[in-house]
């Protein structure tokens, strides 16, 4: 699995938003890697930096600023440092949309209300392809098709408002697709929808994905999800990745507390009170208030006074693409 040529490599990343109360520290040395083709779930609780790092990767983090590290896209050969891009420049909007493209949790924020659907798309496919409008029609019909919209060329003509939820994603997502994007970034891409439409769009997804060999970066907080579609895992808090690795050893050999308290808070089938859904002890700190040492000392089972409370742990490596923050794995003279 580690083989694989990575697509995406995101290292020490930073981006703060600087407000009137203070400095945001969201997203606070971020690692990880996209491998091409492979899916990556970012996991972890609300807040902790997820839709901060995926809006980074596209260039769309304002009003947030990335203040330090590299996203390093691999582009035929080539490596662009997409933090070093200007946002507004005309090589990062070729790389959006076109290369990268991103769904979002509320399908309504991306869609316009007064635009046909199928403009919409035409509209996008124009924008990076040299291509007449006839054929972008052609085109965004038969995505329209492939994310399952039946009757795609009648509802070519239809606005947002005569689509339920599910088929306004669908057509999100074949907005998305329609530029045959190299990493698809889905931010919480089914949680406004309903249990069934969740698992078609999942299905629909995967389908595509097998179709297209794109790579997906699936943000979530739902660690069932991660089980079904994931092939490697960053565990994501307080603006820090906690843990990574292949979904495998994720989920059967987890070197966090965090992550562990994480699988810990899944309801199991047959289990006495599977119905009810454990939670991790205490609350996620506001971010003014970011704890010393270790984010999540204050409410890790495993805490080690004087110790993560002072020290910001190193990632200790487990492997290829394997690591955690934690200083359980750390020799205490190893430390500064
Ligand atoms: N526009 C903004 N201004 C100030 N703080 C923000 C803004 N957007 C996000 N944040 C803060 O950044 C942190 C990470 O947010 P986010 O990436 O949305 O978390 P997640 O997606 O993991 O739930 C949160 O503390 C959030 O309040
Ligand atoms: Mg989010």
């Amino acid at each position: 699995m580690h083989d694989t040529t990575p697509l995406i490599e995101v290292n020490g990343l930073q981006t703060q938003f600087f407000t009137d109360e203070g400095v945001v520290r969201s997203v606070e040395g971020v690692d990880f890697t996209i491998p091409a083709g492979k899916t990556l779930c970012v996991v972890g609780e609300s807040g902790s930096g997820k839709s901060v790092t995926a809006r980074s990767i596209l260039r769309i983090e304002n009003p947030g600023r990335i203040v330090g590290g590299e996203i390093l896209y691999h582009k035929d050969g080539e490596v662009i440092d997409l933090a070093r891009i200007g946002p507004k420049t005309r090589q990062i909007r070729q790389i959006r949309g076109r290369d990268i493209a991103m769904i979002f949790q509320e399908p309504m924020s991306a869609l316009s209300p007064v635009h046909t659907i199928g403009d919409q798309i035409v509209e996008a496919l124009t924008l990076h392809f040299p291509i007449s409008k006839d054929e972008a029609k052609r085109r965004a019909i038969e995505v329209l098709g492939r994310v399952g919209i039946p009757k795609a060329a009648d509802r070519f003509g239809a606005y947002t408002f005569e689509l339920s939820g599910g088929m306004r994603q669908r057509v999100c997502i074949a907005m998305a697709l329609s530029c045959e994007p190299r990493l698809l970034i889905a931010d919480e891409p089914t949680t406004a929808l309903d249990v069934t439409t969740q698992a078609n769009i999942l299905d629909l997804i995967a389908d595509l994905q097998k179709e297209t060999g794109m790579a997906v970066m699936f943000i979530t907080h739902d660690l069932g999800v991660v089980a079904e579609i994931a092939d490697e895992v960053a565990v994501m808090y307080l603006g820090q990745v906690m843990e990574r690795g292949d979904v495998d050893s994720i989920f059967h050999d987890p070197k966090h507390p965090y992550t562990r308290a994480l699988l810990d808070s899944i309801p199991r089938l047959g289990q006495r009170g599977a119905h009810r859904l454990a939670s991790i002890r205490g609350m996620v700190p506001h971010p003014f208030d970011r704890p010393s040492g270790c984010p999540f000392h204050t409410r890790c089972d495993s805490y080690m006074p004087g110790r993560c409370n002072r020290i910001d742990p190193p990632a200790v490596s487990f492997g290829p693409g394997r690591e955690a923050k934690c200083l359980l794995h750390t020799k205490e003279e190893g430390v500064a």
